[in-house]
């Protein structure tokens, strides 16, 4: 099957598509577009959404999927600004369950997030159970007991601290739910494309009323392969986590801005 098909009655052979080709699939012929190199290409779909006639379909990225863009851009740059601003990481949380079509948005969206030569394959899980997330955190203690017996000064021990005197789970912040990013084991971009995908999940949570807050202290133990942990959550073995993140519906609401450190930039003229 051709990778491209170009309509020849709507193309104007204005040669775009092949412009922003990143991979150089797409070349100009006298014909008009035509792939030249199909093995290249990252399914990235750059060319179907760029033509300004609709006149290139690609079976990897087919036109028929892609979604016109009414305006652009989708919101004007002070509402984005609110928008990247306004999210924090949440700790606190109301004791209600997310919907599972709210927690279905959201993860949906993660997967629209850019990653190196389009590699993207991360899959999620979503934890709805409360009580396996009571055991995580109890098992993640139990992992962070045995990591002080080696390095009695470590930092955590505050964790395990709050947890065996005052009960409080400073781990997984008593959220009702957990999104956890799964990869292949041999797939070397798993981290990385986990990143970008959370970044999206977490500023798109604010928009539909949901918060959420990085999990790290869960990845440390998941990242150092403790097999009870991964055995809660039914990881395969030739599977690993890639990144946790906790969600719910915020408890609390901020009135303030995000403030971080002054921008730090040169300019290379
Ligand atoms: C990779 C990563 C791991 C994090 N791990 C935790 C964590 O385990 N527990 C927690 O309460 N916050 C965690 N955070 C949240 C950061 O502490 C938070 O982003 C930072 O303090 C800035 O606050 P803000 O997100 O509210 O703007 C993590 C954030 C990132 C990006």
């Amino acid at each position: 099957m051709k990778l491209i098909k170009v309509n020849q009655s709507s193309c104007i052979k204005c040669g775009i598509c092949t412009k922003v080709c990143p991979t150089r699939v797409l070349c100009m012929q006298e014909n008009g577009p035509q792939a030249i190199n199909s093995k290249s290409c990252i399914a990235c779909g750059q060319c179907v959404a760029v033509c300004p006639h609709g006149a290139i379909d690609n079976v990897k990225a087919p036109l028929s999927n892609q979604v016109d863009i009414k305006s652009f851009p989708a919101i004007d740059s002070q509402t984005a600004e609110q928008l990247l601003r306004s999210r924090r990481s949440i700790r606190c949380y109301k004791n209600t369950p997310v919907p599972r079509e709210k927690l279905l948005k959201l993860v949906d969206i993660a997967r629209f997030a850019p990653t190196a030569s389009n590699s993207q394959r991360i899959s999620y899980i979503v934890v709805e159970n409360k009580e396996i997330l009571k055991t995580a955190v109890k098992v993640i203690i139990e992992w962070m007991e045995q990591q002080l017996e080696n390095s009695p000064h470590w930092s955590f021990s505050s964790h395990v601290h709050a947890y065996r005197e005052d009960g409080v789970d400073t781990i997984l912040r008593n959220a009702p739910h957990l999104i956890l990013a799964t990869a292949s084991r041999d797939f070397k971009n798993g981290r990385e494309n986990t990143i970008s995908s959370f970044s999206y999940v977490e500023l798109f949570a604010t928009t539909i009323g949901l918060g959420s807050c990085w999990a790290g202290l869960f990845e440390m133990c998941a990242f150092s392969n403790y097999y009870p942990l991964l055995k809660l959550f039914n990881i395969p073995t030739d599977k690993v986590i890639t990144g946790a993140v906790m969600v719910g519906f915020p408890k609390y609401k901020y009135k303030r801005l995000v403030d971080r450190d002054p921008l730090d930039i040169t300019f290379i003229k």
